[in-house]
């Protein structure tokens, strides 16, 4: 198989998704499960969560004929010690990494307006969407370097960052949450070019407004947007169409791409006269 080559499975290879207990995460486990995809699920605190995901994983790669490893890996990924940890346990239970997920991320903290805005807010929330994933990356991208020494160049690894239409979009109540994601961003460009000699793959998958726990707060208002034409596709977008858009990359259907972003938004981005 050539790294160009598009597959029809996973099977064999290892994923690990950061945030996967609920919402989008879980969305892209169960879509990189019925691929065969063996997975890391990580989490922070909702171990009954993480478990539940596990079971839907397993349920999803059996319905489609295959018998999948699914592991969880506790671990804040805004620490430097549970980044390393969550990686040697990926080591430890799957003996490689394929596919990078750094899906994990909060919202604004209090949603204060940007000139009430808190140091330690900032702080907190920056640890976990932005530093969490670079350092993340900087530990995996290492890893992938060596393992391609040993699987040689057919082998074709990626990381996939899922950012958001606020890394384009102001909210001046979530100032360092549309910060943080517009800084995702660049940062995919930078891992992409560092490591496309390596044949490490890097995209942005950036979602639109998706229902989770995060939106669930706001349901409302976004249910009136919608109505009012907020996106093209008047509806909701889906943890299962994040899903679907990383197994894509996953399977290799953007063979000749990198640092590209994959807008996941019924259309949102469109400027429109
Ligand atoms: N929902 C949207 O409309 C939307 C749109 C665009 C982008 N996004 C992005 O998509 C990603 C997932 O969002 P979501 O809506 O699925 O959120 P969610 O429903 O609130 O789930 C967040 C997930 O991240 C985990 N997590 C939180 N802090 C963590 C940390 N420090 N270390 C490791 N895991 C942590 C949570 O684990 P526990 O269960 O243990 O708490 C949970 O699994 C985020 O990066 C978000 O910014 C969301």
């Amino acid at each position: 198989m050539s790294n160009l080559e598009t597959i029809s499975t996973l099977q064999g290879q290892a994923a690990l998704i950061t945030g996967a207990s609920r919402g989008i995460g879980r969305g892209i486990a169960v879509q990189l499960a019925r691929v065969g995809a063996n997975l890391g699920i990580n989490y922070a605190a909702n171990h009954t969560a993480a478990e539940e995901t596990r079971s839907a994983c397993i349920g999803a790669a059996k319905s489609a004929g295959y018998d999948i490893k699914a592991t969880i890996c506790q671990g804040n990924i805004g620490c430097a010690a549970d980044r390393q940890a969550i990686i040697d346990h990926i080591r430890s239970e799957h003996c490689r990494l394929d596919i990078l997920v750094n899906n994990a991320g909060i919202t604004s903290i209090g949603r204060a307006d940007i000139l009430e805005a808190t140091e330690e807010n900032f702080d907190a929330l920056m640890a976990i969407n932005l530093k969490g994933p670079f350092f993340l990356s900087q530990l995996a991208g290492k890893w992938m370097i060596d393992q391609r020494r040993q699987h040689g160049e057919i082998w074709s690894p990626k990381i996939i960052n899922i950012s958001s239409i606020s890394a384009y979009t102001i909210s001046t109540n979530r100032a360092d949450y549309c910060m943080g994601k517009a800084a995702l961003s660049m940062m995919t460009k930078l891992y992409a070019a560092r490591l496309a000699d390596d044949g490490i793959q890097v995209f942005e998958v950036c979602p639109g407004v998706i229902a989770s726990d995060m939106t669930a707060p706001v349901k409302e208002k976004y249910d009136q947007m919608f109505a009012e034409g907020l996106a093209p596709m008047r509806r909701w977008g889906t943890p299962e169409d994040v899903g679907k858009s990383v197994t894509a990359i996953a399977l290799n259907y953007l063979p000749y791409s990198t640092g590209e972003t994959i807008n996941v938004d019924g259309g949102f981005h469109f400027r429109r006269l």
